[in-house]
C-alpha cells in the first residue's frame, strides 16, 4: 500500500467540504505539537508532504491524503494549546470533533500522544468522545527517542490504565519515532490491514 504513490488531495476547514466518503479513511488525533504531520511524512516517506513545524498549531485544517487508490491519510489540527488566536482554535476544535463523531468512513482514529507525558485529560476526553461515536482507536506513542529506555516502561503503564476504561480503544500500543524510524513499519503494516 505504502509503495503507491501518495499525494496532498485537499484542506478541509468545513464538514461540508470533506472529500466523498468513497475511501478507508484513517485519522491522526493529537494534541498540538505531538507529532502528527511528521509521522505522515515518515510513513510516506516524503519529508515535505504534511507541514510540520515547532510551533504548536502548525496544522489548522483537516489535511488529506491519498494513499493508492484505497485509503486517504488524514491529518488532523492538534488539540490543547496552540499557538494561535483563541476563535480560531475554537473554530478548529468544533470542527474536529464533528469529524471525529461524523465521519461514516472513518476506519481508525490514530490517538498520538507522547511517550515523554502519557495520556493527558485532554486526550482521555477525545477518546471518550470517539467511544460515544464508536471509532476504533489506537494510541500511537511518538518520539520515543527522547524517552530512556529505563522509563518507557513507566510510560506504557500510565497508558495502558488510561486507556482500559475506553470501549473504543483498540488495545495494541505502537511505539514510533519518527526521528529514528521506529515503528513506522508497524504502523504501515497496521494500515494496511485496514480496508
Ligand atoms: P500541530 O499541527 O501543531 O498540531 O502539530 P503536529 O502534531 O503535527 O506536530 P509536528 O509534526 O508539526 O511536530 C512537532 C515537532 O515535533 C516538530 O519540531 C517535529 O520535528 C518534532 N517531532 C515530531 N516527531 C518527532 C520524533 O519522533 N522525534 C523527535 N525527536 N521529534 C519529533
Ligand atoms: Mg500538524
Amino acid at each position: 500500500l505504502f509503495a503507491g504513490q501518495t499525494d496532498f488531495l485537499k484542506g478541509v476547514v468545513a464538514m461540508s467540504g470533506l472529500p466523498p466518503a468513497d475511501r478507508t479513511e484513517v485519522c491522526f488525533a493529537g494534541r498540538s505539537n505531538v507529532g502528527k504531520s511528521t509521522l505522515i511524512n515518515a510513513l510516506t516517506g516524503r519529508k515535505g508532504l504534511a507541514r510540520a513545524s515547532n510551533t504548536p498549531g502548525r496544522t489548522q485544517e483537516i489535511n488529506y491524503f491519498t494513499l493508492g487508490d484505497s485509503h486517504y491519510l488524514v491529518d488532523l489540527p492538534g488539540y490543547g494549546y496552540a499557538n494561535a488566536p483563541l476563535p480560531i482554535v475554537e473554530k478548529w476544535q468544533k470542527l474536529l470533533k464533528s469529524y471525529l463523531a461524523g465521519r461514516q468512513t472513518l476506519r481508525r482514529a490514530f490517538v498520538l500522544v507522547d511517550a515523554r507525558h502519557g495520556i493527558k485529560p485532554v486526550d482521555d476526553e477525545i477518546m471518550t468522545l470517539l467511544d460515544s461515536a464508536a471509532v476504533t482507536f489506537q494510541c500511537v506513542l511518538t518520539k520515543i527517542d527522547k524517552v530512556k529506555s529505563t522509563q518507557i516502561d513507566n510510560v506504557l503503564d500510565q497508558v495502558r490504565s488510561k486507556l482500559s476504561p475506553h470501549p473504543a480503544a483498540f488495545p495494541e500500543l505502537i511505539l514510533t519515532s519518527s526521528e529514528k524510524g521506529d515503528g513506522i513499519a508497524t504502523l504501515r503494516a497496521t494500515i494496511a490491514t485496514l480496508k
